[in-house]
């Protein structure tokens, strides 16, 4: 069998509320193969954005390991930091706070490589700058790590995807328009334009659908499922099942393992 695109090993990620610890994830192993489209599901609460967030790199996990093309998003368990202001604390004592060490740094910019080039990213509330049109929406990821001139460069180029990002989301004509100007539906739209603008062999969508009506769910998800069709590797949480079934791969989230 070929080596999956992306996976994760044993996940723990636990929350400290007080004194309290909230386990979250306790012990999660996910396979994701290349142009695969797995959904998750499971109830509110039970760990989803979490391992999302986990995968993407967006979030560090206590205990686990996350590889993406073969190698690891961080640091070995012992000198992994977790980040502060997540309120996260090692379950167990055994991973430690270690700042600015030069495997710290080492990962930390690799996983922002990753979002940044390899890793698109669709959340439930759209997440677009208000005071940017929906064009600077959509080119602004492009602009990211790279020089004034280097971007400057590009910048034809850029605007030239972006714009045809906007068409294959039915959004061209609205190009100058503010995102307040916008459905719910349409915001969704950009957002998803947005998250491929990099071209990311990694989509992921968390709750993509959960702010729409039906129909315009069933829209944005076929815009997901055309975009699967077309080779995008896509992995997307969602609270509805029916919609989940029509995903490759359905994995359910339980009492913080998979199901
Ligand atoms: N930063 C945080 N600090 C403390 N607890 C958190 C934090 N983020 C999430 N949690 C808790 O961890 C648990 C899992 O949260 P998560 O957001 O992953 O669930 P979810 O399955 O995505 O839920 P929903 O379907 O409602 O979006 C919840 O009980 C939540 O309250
Ligand atoms: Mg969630």
């Amino acid at each position: 069998m070929s080596q999956p695109l992306l996976s994760c090993e044993n996940i723990h990620k636990a929350y400290q509320l007080g004194r309290t610890e909230l386990p979250v994830l306790r012990g999660v192993s996910l396979n994701i193969s290349r142009g695969e489209f797995v959904s998750i599901i499971g109830s509110s609460g039970s760990g989803k954005s979490t391992l999302l967030h986990v995968l993407s790199g967006l979030d560090v996990p206590q205990r686990g390991q996350v590889i993406y093309d073969g190698k690891p998003l961080f640091e070995a368990e012992g000198v992994r930091k977790i980040p502060v202001g997540r309120d996260s604390r090692p379950s167990g004592g055994e991973a430690k706070t270690v700042r600015g060490s030069s495997d710290d740094r080492l990962m930390e910019g690799r996983r922002n490589d990753l979002l940044n080039a390899a890793f698109g990213f669709v959340f439930q509330f759209y997440h677009l700058l208000p005071e940017f049109d929906v064009l600077e929406n959509v080119v602004l990821p492009q602009m990211v790590g790279r020089s004034v001139a280097g971007w400057l460069e590009n910048r034809t180029a850029g605007s030239t995807r972006a714009l045809e990002l906007l068409d294959r989301v039915g959004l061209k004509d609205r190009m100058h328009h503010r995102p307040n100007e916008l459905s719910g539906g349409e915001r969704q739209r950009v957002a998803i334009a947005r998250a491929l603008v990099n071209e990311p062999a990694v989509l992921f969508a968390d709750e993509p659908t959960g702010n729409l009506d039906g129909r315009t769910g069933q829209d944005i998800f076929g815009l997901l499922k055309n975009l699967n069709k077309a080779g995008q590797t896509l992995v997307m949480v969602t609270h509805d099942a029916e919609l989940a079934k029509q995903a490759d791969r359905v994995v359910r989230i339980v009492d913080g393992r998979l199901q």
